[in-house]
Order: structure tokens, then C-alpha cells, then sequence
């Protein structure tokens, strides 16, 4: 990768093909979602030392919920020990921990357990890992449509001054910028309900590998793509 040429201030990652990993070596599913979350560490570390700002990983969609409560459950621990195990990792990186999603539906455990990182990592400034939990970009635009409505019967608004700003600065990731790179591991040409709104200018980059396999070189890969794609944002 070149570092002369300009590097993603922000990365979102669909992390795919963790139960076709455990498959493919006759594991249970849950084998993969572990060695998924190695593979978390590592694409923190590709970002810590490329200067990314923001890396947003899709870590549980709103669809999630629809798998067998035993998979969820097996999620949200994995992601209560991955957290509590890593935190002093993040102090040491200075990362900071941010969510977005429907919070409120995650377990009291993960919630507390996400609170306390997010404080504890408040003032770190170097890369904001961002993770999509109980996440869907449809539910998400039509909350930020809610509000917008709210606001214009309550007078805040007139129906003219409701711009894609004003919106924008109503959805979950309102103080972040737009991702410039987005990475789909697993060889799936979908973009499943993530950021819709957010990633209208994004590159994309969808990689065979699945996410455990996913390595700091494959993310390096990516970003090296990234810089050869000439970005126009429809202007020629
Ligand atoms: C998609 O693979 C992955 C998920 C639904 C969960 C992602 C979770 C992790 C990577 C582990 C922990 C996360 C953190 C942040 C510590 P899939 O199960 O849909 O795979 P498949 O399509 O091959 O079945």
C-alpha cells in the first residue's frame, strides 16, 4: 500500500462467512464466531497502524435476533468477554468504543458491559471502533424520519428546511464521517441492510476469505484497492 496516496479515514466491515468457516472444518457455528472475534483484533490492528479515524464493524443485525436464541446468546458472551478482555488493549491503543443500533434490545449483561468500556475509553482519540449491534439501516432512517416528522408538527421545522444534512445528523452516526472503504468478507455481493445512507460514496471491496481467516494483510489488501479507485463523488 501506498502511503503517500490517501488512506480511508473510515472503514466498515461486513464481517460474513464465520458459520461456512466452522462448517468448512466440521465445527460447531459458534467455533466461528470465536475465531471471528481474533479476527476483530486484527483489523483493529491494520487500522491503528494505518491512521484510519473509524473503523464500524456490523457485528449483530436487527435479522440477527431471527437465529436460534442459542446463537444469540452465544453472541452476546462472546462479545461480553471480548470486550472485558480487550479493553485494556484499547486503553493501550488508544481506542476509543462507540455503538450504534437498537441498543435497548441487547441483554442488561452486554449493555453494562458496553457502557463501562465506552466510558472508560471516552477520551481516547486515535481510531474510533465502532460496533453495529441489534443494527438495521432501514430501521435506523426511518427513526431519523420519525423525528424529523415529530419536529415538523411540533413548528421546529417546515417541511422545505428537512435537507440530507438534517437527516443525516438525525441517524446513529451522526458525528462520524461517511465510511470511504467498504469491506465484505466472504465473496457475498450484498450490502444486508448496513449503512444504507452512509455509504453512498464508499468503494467497495468484497474479498473471498472468510472473516476468521481474515487477516492485518487482508485489510492492507483492501486499502491498497482502495487507492488505486479514482473517487469522482459523480462529478467526472
Ligand atoms: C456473520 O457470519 C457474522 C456474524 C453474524 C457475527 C459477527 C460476529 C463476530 C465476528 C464475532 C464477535 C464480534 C465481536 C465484535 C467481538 P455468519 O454467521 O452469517 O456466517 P455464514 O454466512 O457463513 O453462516
Amino acid at each position: 500500500m501506498n502511503p503517500f496516496t490517501s488512506i480511508p479515514q473510515h472503514i466498515a466491515i461486513i464481517m460474513d462467512g464465520n458459520g461456512r468457516w466452522a462448517k468448512s472444518r466440521g465445527l460447531p457455528r459458534g467455533e466461528g464466531h470465536r475465531a471471528g472475534a481474533e479476527s476483530v483484533r486484527e483489523a483493529i490492528d491494520a487500522c491503528k497502524e494505518l491512521g484510519v479515524k473509524y473503523l464500524t464493524l456490523y457485528a449483530f443485525s436487527s435479522e440477527n435476533w431471527n437465529r436460534p436464541q442459542t446463537e444469540v446468546s452465544a453472541l452476546m458472551i462472546l462479545l461480553e468477554k471480548f470486550l472485558k478482555s480487550r479493553a485494556p488493549d484499547l486503553m493501550r491503543q488508544n481506542v476509543k468504543l462507540d455503538v450504534i443500533g437498537q441498543i435497548d434490545r441487547l441483554p442488561e449483561s452486554t449493555r453494562q458491559t458496553l457502557r463501562r468500556v465506552m466510558e472508560q475509553t471516552a477520551e481516547n482519540d486515535s481510531l474510533t471502533l465502532v460496533l453495529a449491534l441489534s443494527y438495521g439501516s432501514r430501521e435506523e432512517i426511518t427513526a431519523a424520519a420519525r423525528k424529523l416528522a415529530q419536529g415538523v408538527t411540533e413548528g421546529r421545522w417546515k417541511p422545505e428546511d428537512i435537507t440530507p444534512e438534517l437527516l443525516a445528523s438525525h441517524l446513529d452516526t451522526a458525528a462520524m464521517p461517511d465510511p470511504d472503504l467498504l469491506i465484505r468478507t466472504s465473496g457475498e455481493m450484498r450490502v444486508s441492510n448496513f449503512l444504507l445512507w452512509q455509504i453512498s460514496y464508499a468503494e467497495m471491496v468484497i474479498v473471498d476469505t472468510f472473516w476468521p481467516d481474515f487477516r492485518q494483510g487482508d485489510l492492507f489488501e483492501a486499502v491498497k484497492e482502495y487507492q488505486k479507485r479514482h473517487r469522482r463523488f459523480g462529478g467526472l
